[in-house]
């Protein structure tokens, strides 16, 4: 497998194509992107940790069933993903309120949402990835009503198996987002990444937050909160 030519540099990842048609490479880099890239760091080791524990979430979602872009890992930073038509509309599940919900809608942050909710929102830093629902997504053709069907699923599928992960680890779930692309078969597969970066998660006990909360409210101790949650989880950095 030989590495050709970048195909795309995003906030967080850069994308590589190879000899190989059908797959790509994503290189995690350490920037660290916030407010629709309005504030942007370099964080120390970020990437690193980043590749491993998204390799590690999608190893254990493959084992329960969902189909994932992961081919193998390269080295520290980069992973050899299937090349995805990416759909430009983001899943999100949330099992607690936390972040644009409580501005929103004025609830209390932390408050557990029974059942657990799902979001569209249409993937473009432009108009700042606006909240969109399923006949937007049908009517502009960013996705047909069987793959949106299919994306909120699997969304389901992969919170049921993630809020157990990280439960058994002391943490609490609160959110996450996903990225769901279309193979050269036309089967719906999970793309992008699974990391701190589009999620949050926090101590079940103290309710201290281990995700990129912490870049984003500037508390400090990112990459340690992110360092944390994978040596909770048992991943090897
Ligand atoms: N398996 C894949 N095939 C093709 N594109 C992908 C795949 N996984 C992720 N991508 C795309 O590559 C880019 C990853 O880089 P990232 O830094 O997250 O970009 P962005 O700033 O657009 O979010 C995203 O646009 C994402 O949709
Ligand atoms: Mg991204």
């Amino acid at each position: 497998m030989e590495k050709r030519t970048e195909l795309y540099r995003g906030k967080a990842k850069t994308v590589y194509t190879t000899d190989d048609p059908e797959r790509l490479i994503l290189h995690f880099r350490n920037d660290t992107s916030a407010f629709d890239g309005e504030k942007v760091e370099q964080l120390e080791r970020k990437g690193m940790i980043n590749n491993k524990f998204n390799n590690f979430i999608m190893e254990k979602l493959e084992a329960a069933g969902v189909a994932t872009q992961i081919d193998q890992v390269l080295s520290e930073t980069e992973t050899l993903v299937k090349r995805l038509q990416m759909i430009p509309v983001e899943c999100v599940v949330r099992n607690y309120a936390a972040g644009s919900l409580v501005r929103r809608l004025g609830v209390e942050e932390g408050l557990e949402l029974s059942p657990a909710t799902f979001e569209l929102f249409l993937k473009n830093d432009a108009l700042h990835d606006p909240m969109i629902n399923e006949t937007h997504a049908v009517a502009f053709g960013w996705a047909s009503a069987e793959q949106l069907a299919q994306m909120k699923t699997l969304t389901f599928k992969v919170n049921d198996v993630l809020k157990k992960l990280f439960d058994d680890a002391g943490m609490l779930l609160v959110d996450f987002k996903l990225e769901f692309g279309v193979d050269a078969d036309g089967n719906i597969v999970l793309g992008d990444e699974f990391s701190p970066d589009g999620c949050r998660l926090w101590d079940k006990e103290t309710r201290k937050k281990l995700d990129k909360d912490r870049f984003r409210q500037g508390l400090g101790g990112v990459v340690e909160a992110y360092e944390e949650v994978a040596q909770r989880l048992g991943v090897a950095l």
